[in-house]
């Protein structure tokens, strides 16, 4: 597309993500912003399938010459966060941002589902767009799931905006590109006394504030050095008084891991050294599990295909150091076989910063490279059906 066609591209694309911006929902409320997708889709003409979400929108062009059905998915919903963007476009709602860039996502999906829409009569297959809810709690892709929107889906395609890259860089490589993202709740159990005289109680506070210390040797310790995990400890709470020993020492945080073995293996250790540590102090412990998503663990060929597309748009292509955070869009690629991959965005703040902010210029890139992918899937996929 160039030219006037373009700048109306841009255009449109630049105002639906402010449009989405300004109204940012979290995971499970994004009932205004399916409305305003499911407005746009109409608007143009794109058929809106069936599948039961209570929010999220699935939409479909193409399949009237029949052939394999590729998705793209979009992820919709934003965070509790207060946005300190100053921009003109900045949320409406006090609290609320979108500030994973999951705006730009959904404008970026809608736009390949416009560009695809131009040319429906020439596609050999379906492209079906995945709007999916709740992606920061990790339960949206499982809902997609259940609907049944990926039981016939042969190959899935998803992007995330990466502000470390610059506008016109794809980010894609075979294998783990996101962390498999568990969390963990552990409760310490003592008995209560005074504070003067702990040999009448058991203090859950030391017997916690070893387990703590303990955890950090298990990346050094258990993690081989050409593999790595993170285990963080982010909230610790015990007592209520300067004299007290309390009856109880909680805590929380994550575990983030690139490999399922890796990831199997610091659980188990995780495991051992809280009940180790706490059968020595004599302070019982309850660990809970959070488990999140699995490492997001691309296809080598479709990431190979994906770099390839992205290089005849004239793009730059990397291979992205993986990010340790997490991605439910991991669970897609444990059903069916694709690439997940990052777009450079040129943006001042990393994910999740109350100043975050995505380069709009990406946007039509985003929109072309997406139905380019979707194309060349449904063209690779149907070869290999005639060929072999
Ligand atoms: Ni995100």
């Amino acid at each position: 597309m160039s030219g006037a066609a373009g700048l109306e591209l841009e255009q449109r694309l630049s105002e639906m993500r402010r449009r989405l911006h300004e109204q940012p929902e979290i995971a499970h409320e994004e009932y205004v912003t399916t409305a305003t997708i499911r407005g746009w889709l109409l608007e143009a003409g794109i058929r809106i399938a069936d599948y039961p979400l209570p929010t999220g929108v699935i939409a479909e062009v193409g399949g009237k010459r029949g052939g394999p059905i590729v998705a793209v998915r979009a992820d919709i919903d934003a965070l509790p966060i207060q946005e300190a963007t100053g921009l003109p476009f900045a949320s409406k709602r006090p609290g609320y941002m979108h500030a994973c860039g999951h705006d730009f996502h959904t404008a970026a999906v809608l736009g390949a589902a416009l560009l695809l829409k131009e040319r429906e009569s020439e596609l050999a297959g379906t492209v079906r767009f995945l709007f999916q809810p709740a992606e920061e709690k990790a339960s949206g892709a499982k809902l997609v799931i259940e609907s049944g929107a990926l039981e016939d889906v042969s190959a899935i395609f998803g992007l995330h905006n990466k502000p470390d890259l610059p506008v016109g860089t794809v980010g894609v490589k075979a294998g783990p590109i996101m962390a498999a993202a568990d969390g963990f709740a552990v409760e310490v159990m003592g008995r209560g006394s005074h504070a003067a005289s702990p040999e009448a109680g058991r203090d859950p506070i030391v017997s916690a504030a070893h387990i703590v210390t303990a955890l950090q040797s298990i990346v050094s310790r258990d993690v081989s050095s050409l593999d790595s995990a993170v285990v963080s400890v982010t909230r610790f709470h015990a007592g209520t008084a300067w004299n007290v020993i309390p009856e109880r020492a909680a805590f929380d945080g994550t575990i983030r891991t690139f490999d399922e073995s890796v990831r199997a293996r610091v659980l188990e250790k995780f495991e051992r050294v809280v009940q180790g540590i706490a059968e020595a102090y004599g302070t019982p412990a309850a660990v809970k599990r959070i488990p999140g998503p699995p490492p997001v663990h691309n296809d080598a060929d479709w990431a190979e295909r994906v770099g390839r597309t992205a290089e005849r748009l004239g793009l730059t292509v990397v291979e992205p150091r993986p990010s340790p955070a997490g991605e439910d869009f991991a669970f897609y690629l444990k059903r069916v076989p694709g690439a997940f991959f990052f777009l450079g965005t040129s943006g001042p703040h990393e994910w999740h910063h109350p100043a975050f902010d995505a380069d709009e210029r990406a946007l039509p890139i985003a929109a072309k490279l997406l139905a380019a992918v979707a194309v060349d899937a449904i063209a690779g996929l149907a070869g290999e059906g005639a060929g072999r």
